[in-house]
């Protein structure tokens, strides 16, 4: 057995037998491996970019084409990619499980597209646009036939429907999930930095009401420090084998 089995195995002798409910955040990593940049770290999307100048309500007021064009270059990266095997076993682990949540900052749409049912998007979907004077959405496929595009509606700008720096999230989103991760018994989280600081929050929180914490990323985070139990692994080759431990542990 080599290294990442037998960490696995001894990292998961204090999960209990039964677990009733289960929640899972996931950040960039979990979509590393599907070939999308992450945003944090060696390769990460905002050494070369500027968040403020593309990602900011003030970025998108100041040049709304600019903000698109860098939108539809991610667009096009996340046409081409599919999910991975760690995204296709949080599908298997939702069948396995009456009360399952996921809850994503990733825009990308990988989760729904693997198959998983249950999710919350928190920072929004990349392949939705918003009126910002009407509110209308729809989806639209990249190319664009104009960029920026127009709300069919009122004309208005169109912009992309995620969650930007300096905007504040949905509370209706915040607290299906506060609820939801009261009464889990343990927490995944996958692939995400914690430099953004409401998921790591939530996670907190699940931790204070007593959810084992399972963190899985190849380097610390800001959700290191509480996890119970850490996995320095990539996502698509750790969560695979994990879940292979897990269901054997519970389904006896
Ligand atoms: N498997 C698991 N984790 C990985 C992998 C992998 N293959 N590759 C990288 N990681 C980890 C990195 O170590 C890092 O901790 O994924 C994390 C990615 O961090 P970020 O790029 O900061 O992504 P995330 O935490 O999702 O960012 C949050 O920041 O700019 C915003 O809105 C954007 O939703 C995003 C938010
Ligand atoms: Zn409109």
């Amino acid at each position: 057995m080599n290294n990442l089995y037998k960490d696995i195995e001894n990292q998961i002798v204090n999960i209990p037998d039964k677990i009733e409910s289960i929640g899972i955040i996931t950040g960039a990593g979990i979509s590393q491996e599907s070939g999308i940049p992450t945003f944090r770290g060696k390769d990460g999307l905002w050494k070369n970019y500027k968040p403020e100048e593309l990602a900011t309500p003030y970025a998108f007021e100041k040049n709304p084409k600019l903000v698109w064009e860098w939108y539809e270059m991610r667009r096009q990266i996340i046409k081409k990619a599919e999910p991975n095997p760690a995204h296709y076993t949080l599908v298997k682990m939702e069948e396995f499980f009456e009360n399952f949540l996921l809850v994503t900052q990733n825009v990308d749409g990988l989760h729904e597209k693997a198959g998983s049912k249950n999710i919350i998007e928190l920072h929004g979907n990349i392949w939705r646009a918003r009126c910002i004077l009407c509110n209308y959405k729809e989806f639209l496929e990249t190319p664009l036939p104009e960029i920026p595009p127009h709300c069919p509606k009122c004309n208005s700008l169109m912009r992309p429907d995620v969650l930007w720096f300096g905007e504040t999230y949905d509370t209706n989103l915040l607290n299906i999930v506060q609820d939801f991760f009261q009464k889990i018994g343990l927490l995944f989280v996958i692939g995400s930095s914690g430099q953004v600081s409401v998921p790591v929050y939530l996670a907190k929180e699940a931790h204070l009401n007593g959810a084992i914490v399972i963190e899985i990323n190849p380097d610390f985070s800001m959700y290191s420090h509480f996890a119970d139990i850490i996995l320095r692994y990539k996502a698509a080759e750790a969560l695979p084998i994990l879940w292979q431990f897990l269901k054997e542990k519970w389904q006896n």
